[in-house]
């Protein structure tokens, strides 16, 4: 939990509320050394080795001397391709490097005030001196903050579908972007991007960012999931009624009103009860990754008590997605991955809401609610499904 009324020092002594009314989609926020530390949490050669890995979902754009300009390459990539890239003008770009380093996750908690069902993932880049990724804009909103090395970003105007792209890539680069912004930026500085502004950063030496990226999702698929959920819960086959029509004189002609009644069925339809969570709650927890499997570990509660009071924390799995209804604090109904994950009714409903608004839970965190059987059984029974992980400390 965190308080949103306080200023915040790495949103610049901003509360999480002023934040929302005053930047959030609506204007960029530049802090200087708001996450002094997490130029530590990765370095060049990590970064280098996991977009090795096939899990990885990695890419390399090479601006020179590749086939063609703006080249993009999809990883994985190996050390004979590294050894042959050129001295300067190209980036690696891995995304969810969340997913494999808890450290790193835990940053998420620093924007906890915004739905975590928002997140999308932290992409990390390694960018060779003068690296970019042209001038460009992302649907999304994304903090982008500096690891080592350092980057100069310039940022343009909000762009809309008149914008101009450089032809012969697919890479979507802008031909041209007025500055309004130019920073050069050093470890732990922060910059907060809203969608659809123009942004360009430019690597000044051997450079790492890292990007906090949200997402939202298409209101299509939204449509889609209620809809599909509609007819789940009242049956696909029901019709139209007018069983009070009124005779007309010309039997071609649609009636208004008939249209009204076809609206008023189909928002009756859409309109039972828990619909909306029914519909979205499983899709908004949905992994990233589509075929992902956590991995678990068997644990008796004994166990897991013993390893919190030697210092181990409960963390949720980085690559899980976790939401709740019920009331904020407590839930009713939990959804991981896209499916219910239930609990029986001695299980705590505070206990689950802490056990997923938070990152890293301590001995102290979690005992009086462990102190419930039912809260240890379920706890334990997740851990060995993977959706909860015990870190050491
Ligand atoms: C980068 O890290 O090079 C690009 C990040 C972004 O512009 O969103
Ligand atoms: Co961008």
């Amino acid at each position: 939990m965190t308080e949103t009324n306080i200023p915040l020092p790495y949103l610049g002594g901003l509360t999480a509320e002023e934040f929302l009314r005053d930047y959030w989609q609506k204007k960029p926020l530049f802090v200087r050394n708001a996450f002094p530390d997490i130029a530590y949490l990765v370095g060049k050669e990590d970064l280098l080795d996991l977009a090795q890995e096939a899990s990885a979902e990695s890419r390399i754009i090479l601006e020179k001397d590749g086939k063609k300009p703006w080249e993009l390459r999809k990883g994985p990539f190996n050390s004979k391709q590294y050894k042959q890239m050129p001295k300067s003008h190209w980036t690696l770009l891995v995304q969810a490097v969340d997913h494999y380093l808890p450290e790193l996750a835990d940053y998420w908690q620093k924007f906890s005030f915004i739905p975590s069902w928002r997140r999308d993932d932290v992409m990390i880049s390694y960018a060779a001196p003068n690296g970019s990724v042209g001038k460009h804009f992302d649907q999304y909103d994304v903090f982008l903050v500096q690891g080592t090395g350092q980057r100069r970003w310039q940022l343009g105007e909000f762009c809309d579908a008149d914008a101009q792209f450089l032809p012969n890539t697919k890479l979507r680069i802008l031909e041209d972007m007025p500055v309004t912004f130019d920073e050069v930026v050093n470890a732990g500085d922060l910059l907060y991007v809203p969608p659809k502004l123009a942004h360009y950063g430019v690597a000044q030496n051997d450079c790492l960012t890292f990007s906090f990226g949200f997402r939202a999702p298409s209101l299509s698929h939204v449509l889609e999931h209620i809809v599909d959920t509609a007819l789940e819960q009242t049956g696909a086959e029901a019709l139209y009624q007018d069983i009070d029509l009124q005779a007309q004189t010309h039997g071609a002609w649609l009636n208004p009103q008939h249209l009204e009644k076809l609206q008023q069925q189909v928002l009756t339809l859409l309109n039972q009860p828990n619909i909306l969570s029914n519909a979205l709650a499983p899709f908004l927890s949905e992994a990233k990754y589509e075929d992902y499997e956590p991995v678990g570990e068997q644990v008796s509660s004994e166990d897991l008590v013993s390893a919190l009071n030697d210092g181990a924390v409960i963390c949720r799995d980085p690559a899980s997605r976790f939401v709740y209804v019920g009331e904020q604090g407590k839930a009713q109904a939990l959804f991981i991955n896209g499916d219910e994950i239930c609990f029986g009714e001695d299980v705590d409903g505070t206990f689950i809401a802490l056990l997923v608004d938070n990152t890293r839970l301590t001995a102290n965190d979690l005992q009086s609610h462990l102190a419930n059987n039912a809260n240890s059984d379920w706890l334990c029974a997740q851990i060995a499904t993977g959706y909860f992980i015990v870190l050491m400390d």
